[in-house]
Parts: structure tokens; sequence; C-alpha cells
């Protein structure tokens, strides 16, 4: 069940892309079809190497986009496991466009929209990244927006990025329902003003920094209960 108080007066939710719209662990998967056993650390250092070369080139004042700091997450992970094939780079990258969408998400976004929210799509990945995405998983048409960090040329959690949502639904943060499963998204999104939910699918530990987020669901079917919607 979800914690924390019933959300309100909430006339938008924006989700964050990779981890809670879609499944980073279908990387995962397409990385181990592609190295067998040694797909898993891949994928782990991977992922990890990538959110800390975005807040390093954030705070280093260093802006590349996703595209390339996903590139050079992967060479350093490739580099560390001591992996190299011809052709592997250009593999694992594309599975990054290839990405699954979580299976309650087509259903949950219609039901979103049926009681009139907006929807949105807030993420570091480059217009182009989440356009292959949102196609790929069947999710044009069911979006309003899919705002890209490209905008402001800095990486989430920096407050421009934020800044981005109540601008183009031309909506008070407080209206807005943010929704993340990287926790240190979720409580930076709250001290920037919205509604937050945690997506906690993995039962990890809270971040243990400022402003926790207004409820924990652990997947996406419970967001519209919290909302008031059902
Ligand atoms: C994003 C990363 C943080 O989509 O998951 O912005």
């Amino acid at each position: 069940m979800p914690t924390g108080s019933s959300g309100s007066g909430v006339k938008a939710c924006v989700f964050d892309a990779y981890g809670t719209l879609f499944d980073v662990a279908s990387v995962a998967g397409g990385a181990r079809a592609l190295l067998g056993d040694r797909g898993e650390a891949l994928s782990d250092l991977w992922r990890s190497k990538q959110l800390q070369y975005t807040w390093l080139r954030g705070l280093a004042g260093h802006h590349a986009d996703f595209w390339q700091v996903t590139g050079d997450a992967l060479d350093f992970a490739l580099g560390t496991l001591q992996l190299d094939a011809p052709g592997l780079k250009k593999r694992l990258m594309e599975l990054y466009l290839t990405i699954s969408a979580y299976p309650e998400v087509p259903a949950l976004l219609a039901q979103l929209r049926h009681h009139g929210l907006k929807l949105a799509i807030l993420s570091n990945g480059t217009p182009a990244m989440l356009d292959a995405a949102v196609s790929h998983a069947g999710l044009a048409g069911r979006l309003d927006g899919v705002f890209s960090v490209e905008e402001v040329g800095v990486f989430k959690p920096h407050p421009e990025v934020y800044g981005l949502a109540p601008k183009h639904l031309d909506l008070q943060r407080q209206e807005i329902c943010f929704v993340s499963s990287n926790a240190w998204d979720a409580c930076s999104a709250k001290a920037f003003g919205f509604q937050v939910a945690w997506c906690n699918r993995f039962g990890q530990a809270p971040e243990q920094i400022p402003l926790p987020p207004d409820v924990e669901i652990t997947d996406l079917t419970q967001l519209p209960g919290w909302l008031g919607l059902d």
C-alpha cells in the first residue's frame, strides 16, 4: 500500500523516464543476451556510472548530452570489465532506443488522461533518445509533452530542469505530481516544489537527503489511488 497523505489539486503527472516509465532491466536483459553472465555486472556499472557522469558534468559546468554521457559510461564499464568485441558498443547503445515500458504504463496513462490530467515526461534523455523510446513503447499520442534537459543544457537535479514542467504545462509547481523511481530525483523534485511520488520498485532504503517525497508507491498502478482517482 502507498504510504503518505493523499495528493490533491494535481492537474498534471510528470514522469521521469529511465527506471520509471521505461524498464532499465530491459537494457540489462539485452546486455545479458549479448554478454552472458557478465551482462548484469556490465549493466549495473553502466547505469551507475551514467548517473555519476551527469552529476559530475553538472557540477563542473561541462554539459554533454545524455547520449554522449551514456556512451562514455559504457566505455568505462566495458574497460573496467575488459569486454571488447566488434560492434559491441553500438549494439549495447541501441538497447536504449528500444527500451521497454513497464507493463502497467499504457493503461495508467489512459486512466490518468481519462480523469483529465495532463501527462508528460521530464528526463535527462536527449529528444532523439526519448522520441525513440516513446515510439518503441507505443506511447506516442498518450503524452502532452516530452521535456528534455537539453532545453536548459544541464542535468537533473538542477532546478532549471524541473522548471521546464510548470513552464510548458502552464501550471503551478504544486499542481504537478512528479513521479520518479530514482529516489534522489524524487527528493530533488520535492525540493523544487512539486507534489512527488517515489516509485520504489525494488524496496530501496530512502535517500538521506533533505525533503522526502510525499508518497512512496511500489509500482505505478498505485498512483491513481493516491491521487484520489480510483
Ligand atoms: C531520467 C533519468 C534520471 O530519465 O532516469 O531523467
